[in-house]
């Protein structure tokens, strides 16, 4: 006889909670509330980006994955996607089917064309909104998004052309509280950053271990909000900044996360620059095992900050027009500089940096060293304790999650 097994069953909104996420299960239905629309939790800083990581966790270890849609959220999501980050992805998955929750009565070709229209969607268009999103499919039907990749070669759009995009973005803040004076000091270091982040993403997250495109789902994602950020470390407490208005850029991806990136250069060399090095201590569990139970959080954290300093070696302290960012290293020099944040999401483990104003100065090369005097180490603090470096477990997710804040007051 069958046996039947009912399918697991979530909301979106678990996504966005710690709720552990349903692994192992055959089929899950994912429910799409109509409260989402309104869920104010997705609005926090930094929050939707997570979210976005475990659906894309969750769905990569499925073979089908159902979603039942609201019939108001349904509506609304279909009719502009780009603005509605979490379900979005939704759509762009190979392995989902949809449902509406009391009938068929929007038909598939309804979220098929709202698929398109989110694949096609130029930030340009919608500048004024508070988010919108950006979506790079790499696995069947790939599609590149018109803004960061130039059509006819596939390639990346160069660095002009990113500068172009970010004051196209910042002219278009200017009515949201933020001070005109900064908007063209920052133009060229987050053209700079967006380019290295999402160019990482390019060479690091849309294949496997092996090199063949990943599956069943290969999405990475650009997210752009304004947010009200607070401090998380302030240097003292009892004069706290007020949350201040920020940019906030996500870049997210459902490769294969930081820790297993770096072993793959390791063990089959890379496209290019000089090869990665790894210490003694970690060089043979790196060698050994892909993420898992075989590989100690602590080895995991110091891969991690090995990528965070792949470049510190080459970093010019002075802020020079013109100059090429280097990697993340120069992602975190370029946000010191802008009085940002850094946050990374990746494996298990969930770091930060903040450079934000009245924040706690930690982490900086002394005003003597020779080579990056008063620069940022390629250091990380823990997300869940604020204060310390040491990390904290976290569940493992897929992928690579980068959030970086600028304040723009
Ligand atoms: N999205 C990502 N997914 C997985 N690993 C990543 C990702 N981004 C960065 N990494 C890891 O971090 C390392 C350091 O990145 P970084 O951008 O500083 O240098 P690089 O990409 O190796 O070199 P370059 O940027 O000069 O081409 C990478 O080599 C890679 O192992
Ligand atoms: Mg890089």
């Amino acid at each position: 006889m069958l046996e039947f097994s009912p399918a697991t069953t979530l909301s979106l909104l678990d996504l966005v909670t710690n709720q552990a996420l349903p692994l192992g299960k055959p089929e899950v239905v994912v429910e799409i509330p109509d409260t989402y629309l309104t869920d104010e939790r997705l609005e926090r800083p930094g929050v939707e980006g997570i979210a976005i990581q475990r659906l894309l966790t969750l769905a990569q270890q499925l073979s089908s994955i159902r979603f039942s849609w609201g019939q108001a959220a349904a509506q609304r999501v279909l009719a502009s996607p780009a603005v509605h980050p979490l379900a979005s992805i939704c759509l762009c998955l190979n392995n989902a089917t949809h449902v509406c929750e009391n009938g068929d009565v929007i038909g598939k070709d309804a979220f098929e064309r709202a698929r398109q229209n989110l694949v096609s969607h130029r930030l340009g268009a919608d500048m004024f909104s508070e988010r919108q999103v950006l979506i790079s499919l790499d696995y069947q039907r790939p599609s590149l998004p018109f803004d960061l990749y130039e059509p006819s070669s596939r390639r990346l759009r160069r660095e002009e052309e990113f500068e172009a995009l970010v004051d196209d973005l910042l002219f278009a803040q200017r009515g949201a509280g933020f001070r005109a004076e900064v908007l063209p000091k920052f133009r060229l270091p987050i053209a700079i950053i967006l380019r290295e982040l999402i160019e990482n993403t390019d060479d690091h997250a849309r294949t496997d271990f092996d090199g063949s495109i990943l599956k069943p789902n290969a999405v990475r994602c650009l997210l752009v909000k304004r947010i009200e950020q607070e401090q998380l470390f302030p240097a003292k407490m009892e004069n706290k900044n007020p949350p201040m208005p920020c940019l906030e850029f996500t870049i997210i991806d459902s490769g294969i996360g930081y820790y297993n990136s770096y072993r793959r250069q390791l063990l089959r060399g890379q496209a290019r620059g000089i090869p990665v090095k790894v210490g003694e201590t970690q060089a043979d569990t790196i060698r050994q095992y892909e993420l898992g139970p075989n590989v100690s959080l602590d080895i995991e954290y110091a891969i991690l900050l090995k990528c965070l300093e792949r470049h510190s070696d080459n970093a010019v302290p002075d802020t020079r027009p013109g100059h090429r960012g280097m990697g993340l290293y120069e992602v975190l020099r370029a946000l010191k500089m802008m009085h940002g944040m850094f946050e990374v999401r990746t494996g298990r483990i969930h770091g930060y940096r903040s450079f934000l104003e009245g924040e706690a100065r930690l982490q900086l090369e002394s005003e003597d060293s020779k080579t990056r005097p008063g620069m940022p180490k390629a250091s990380l603090l823990d997300v869940s304790s604020k204060f310390w470096k040491k990390p904290t477990p976290h569940e493992l997710v897929r992928g690579s999650v980068v959030r970086v804040v600028v304040p723009l007051v």
